[in-house]
């Protein structure tokens, strides 16, 4: 049987955009941003998006066009390697757990979706959220959502998923820019806009250390990097355009949809002096929705806030599910059909646990989603970098343009040395704060470290016996 493959190439960056502008721009974005400090951790996200976004996106594309394969094939066909195609694994965990908590909120979206209707939050927000965030109708709706999602992902990645984004993206897109347009007419807007926009430094240097891998993690989240959904989406590219083009429109597009949906939210919270919100995943069911209850047709604008939503939650859901798929079909033949509906069985279950427990629900969510995306990149990257060498920048110059081309060795720098040393430091950051050790001050030879610089020598040792232990002779670094 023939590999499916895109009918356009519009189709294919919809789908990405798709994938990329889901619940990372509109509620974990939100979440994450309360928790730390605001504009601060805005200014250190954008910067990681800017600096690891398009390269990262670029290594993905490289490793999944010229394989044309899921992340674990990919991964040991290239390399011809069983400890890579071990590694490929930990993609198909990474999707397990990824869409496990993302279809509970699904869940709360459609809900929300459909209780906007009537107005049925907007006597006691905070309680309606309470009474309906984690328990057995927690469960029902996860399963509604994940059902919509299989049911586009079992059309394959035509008549499916490139279909369905292709009418998803721009109603999203006109949904988000009125709302955005709206919004900032409110009285008292802002203010909204101004804790959005500015940071504070102070916050900033006090707190570097636990800002940065949570704002890594969800540069990463919202592009969709570090799970595999990139090298899937470009492995059924079939013919050779620059990639390097499509995966700047790509990183811009989210961004630009990121940015907005902040012009969206912000001021309509402050609007109504509901402040930042109260932190926690209930942040934007509570302060926002809450919110809406006070606007003048409030129904409607609940209506149409959570419809951008669920469309955006669900174009990112189907490119979740599409990993683990496409590593039956590739890998074992199984039948799309039959792939689909053995996994919806998986996560049906995987996710009613987060549905029903708070505790795990915010660990999968956070900690957990950010160390297996910042380890899965570093992954990604060192592979384009040091184990394809030379086919990755032949992959990356097939189709290119004459300026882009030109970037394919400083590309290939940045994405096999000098990304994977930043990333390989917020992953350790990250898994010392979630694990609770403070490591230093230590003093080595006579020198005081603190512990920052123990983490950033930590970090560039291990890239630096990453990079020796990796070296092939087709390596060019
Ligand atoms: N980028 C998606 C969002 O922002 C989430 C996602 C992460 C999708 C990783 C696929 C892979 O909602």
């Amino acid at each position: 049987m023939t590999r499916e493959s895109w009918q356009t190439r519009i189709g294919f960056i919809l789908a990405a955009v798709g994938s990329a502008v889901g619940l990372g721009n509109l509620w974990r974005f939100p979440w994450m941003t309360s928790e730390n400090g605001g504009a601060a951790f805005l200014l250190v996200y954008l910067g990681v998006v800017l600096v690891v976004g398009v390269p990262g996106l670029l290594a993905e594309f490289v490793i999944g066009r010229r394989s044309r394969r899921n992340p674990v094939g990919a991964l040991s066909d290239l390399s011809d390697s069983r400890a890579w195609s071990a590694f490929g694994h930990v993609f198909v965990v990474t999707a397990v757990v990824l869409l496990s908590f993302y279809s509970v909120v699904g869940g709360w979206i459609l809900r929300y979706l459909a209780a906007s209707a009537t107005g049925a939050y907007f006597a006691d927000p905070a309680a309606y959220f309470g009474a309906i965030d984690y328990g057995v109708e927690a469960v029902a709706f996860h399963l509604a959502f994940l059902a919509v999602t299989a049911g586009i992902v079992l059309r394959g990645v035509r008549r499916g998923i490139e279909t369905a984004t292709k009418l998803m993206m721009p109603a999203i897109l006109a949904l988000l820019v009125a709302l955005a347009a709206w919004g900032v007419t409110l009285d008292g807007a802002a203010a909204g806009l101004e804790f959005y926009l500015s940071p504070d430094v102070g916050y900033l240097r006090a707190n570097f250390l636990d800002i940065l891998p949570a704002a890594a993690g969800q540069a990463l989240f919202t592009l969709s990097l570090g799970a595999g959904t990139m090298l899937t989406y470009a492995s059924y590219l079939g013919e050779d355009r620059s990639l390097a083009a499509d995966g700047t429109a790509i990183a811009a597009l989210n961004t630009f949809v990121g940015v907005l949906a902040g012009v969206v939210v912000f001021p309509i919270l402050f609007a109504l002096g509901a402040g930042a919100g109260g932190g926690g995943p209930g942040a934007l069911f509570v302060s926002l929705a809450g919110a809406f209850a006070a606007l003048p047709y409030g129904e409607l604008v609940g209506v149409a806030f959570f419809g951008v939503v669920a469309l955006a939650a669900l174009s990112s859901s189907i490119s979740m599910l599409e990993i683990p798929v496409s590593f039956l079909v590739d890998e074992y033949g199984v039948s799309r059909r039959g792939a689909t509906t053995g996994l919806v069985g998986v996560f049906a279950v995987t996710g009613a646990v987060c549905a029903l427990d708070p505790d795990v629900f915010s660990f999968v969510a956070g900690t957990l989603v950010n160390l297996l995306l910042t380890g899965g990149l570093v992954g990604f990257l060192l592979f384009a970098g040091w184990v394809m060498g030379a086919d990755a920048l032949d992959e990356y110059r097939t189709g290119a343009g004459s300026l882009a081309g030109d970037l394919a060795t400083p590309w290939l720098y940045a994405a096999g040395v000098l990304i994977p040393v930043f990333l390989v430091f917020t992953f350790v950051s990250g898994l010392a704060a979630a694990l609770g050790v403070t490591v230093g001050p230590l003093s080595v030879l006579g020198v005081t470290l603190d512990q920052t610089r123990v983490l950033v020598v930590v970090s560039v040792a291990v890239a630096v016996l990453s990079f020796v232990g990796l070296r092939r002779p087709n390596s060019v670094l």
